[in-house]
């Protein structure tokens, strides 16, 4: 058998699935460009690493600025959670994503996903579109967000007293002092940007070890929407 032959046969063998709808892959971009510049910016409300040219006139505001930014893209990160917690649970076409449950809760799945990822085993077949280490993950990283949002809204409303700000200060101040007081706040904030760091940082190693070891397009997927599978 030729080359042209050999092509001919996998391509007959092989089909495409839409796995991401443009909904999923529009607010995955959106979320992921919102935390680079949530964590650029929180790292530089936190450690101011450069300052603008000394100036006679009180004008640079470069810490307010930057603050700015960071609110704007902390409300376009509660939009972006609140889109895909309402998709990812009411959705008919993020069924899928609701029946990664059942995987999560069958221990052979367990098995054979560790021993996927460890060289040993086949990557079991999952009922849903996530595996029960990616789920748990997810979940985890949702309950970091949820932190992030709720901490982030206390310390916005010490900031901003009008508008939105005014309407939330009553309960965030509550909040604050169950949680114990702005300064533990502001530390959890700051503790829970070093989680998302790590979470994200494992779920690249992840996406490039399924599109390494997979083959089936599973990076492809979050731009184009489709995935690749051998026919049975
Ligand atoms: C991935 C999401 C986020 C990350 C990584 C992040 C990171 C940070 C960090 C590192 C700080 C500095 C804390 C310190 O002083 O050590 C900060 C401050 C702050 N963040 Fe966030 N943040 C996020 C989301 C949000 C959200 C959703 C809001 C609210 C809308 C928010 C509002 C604020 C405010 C108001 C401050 C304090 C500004 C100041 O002290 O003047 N953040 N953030």
């Amino acid at each position: 058998m030729n080359t042209t032959n050999k092509e001919e046969v996998s391509a007959q063998q092989i089909e495409q699935e839409m796995e991401f709808t443009p909904a999923y892959r529009w607010q995955h971009w959106i979320r992921a460009i919102a935390i680079l510049i949530l964590i650029i910016t929180g790292f530089y409300i936190s450690v101011p690493f450069f300052t603008p040219e000394p100036n006679s006139e009180p004008t640079n505001f470069l810490q307010a600025i930057i603050r700015n930014l960071h609110l704007v893209f902390g409300f376009v990160m509660i939009a972006v959670v609140i889109w895909k917690l309402y998709l990812t649970l009411f959705a008919e076409k993020y069924k899928s994503e609701r029946v990664s449950v059942l995987d999560m809760l069958n221990p052979v799945v367990w098995v054979k996903q560790i021993g996927y990822y460890l060289f040993m085993t086949k990557h079991p077949h999952l009922k849903g579109v996530y595996n029960p280490l990616q789920l748990m993950a997810y979940i985890g990283l949702y309950i970091v967000f949820f932190i992030l949002i709720i901490t982030g809204l206390i310390l916005y409303v010490n900031v901003y007293h009008e508008g939105l700000g005014g309407l939330l200060y009553a309960p965030m101040r509550e909040l604050e002092v169950m949680l114990g007081g702005l300064a533990w706040v502001r530390e959890l904030h700051h503790i829970s940007m070093w989680i998302v760091i790590i979470i994200v940082t494992i779920h690249i190693y992840m996406a490039i070890f399924n599109a390494v070891f997979g083959k089936q397009g599973s990076m492809d997927a979050i731009f184009s929407g489709l995935k690749w599978h051998k026919k049975h």
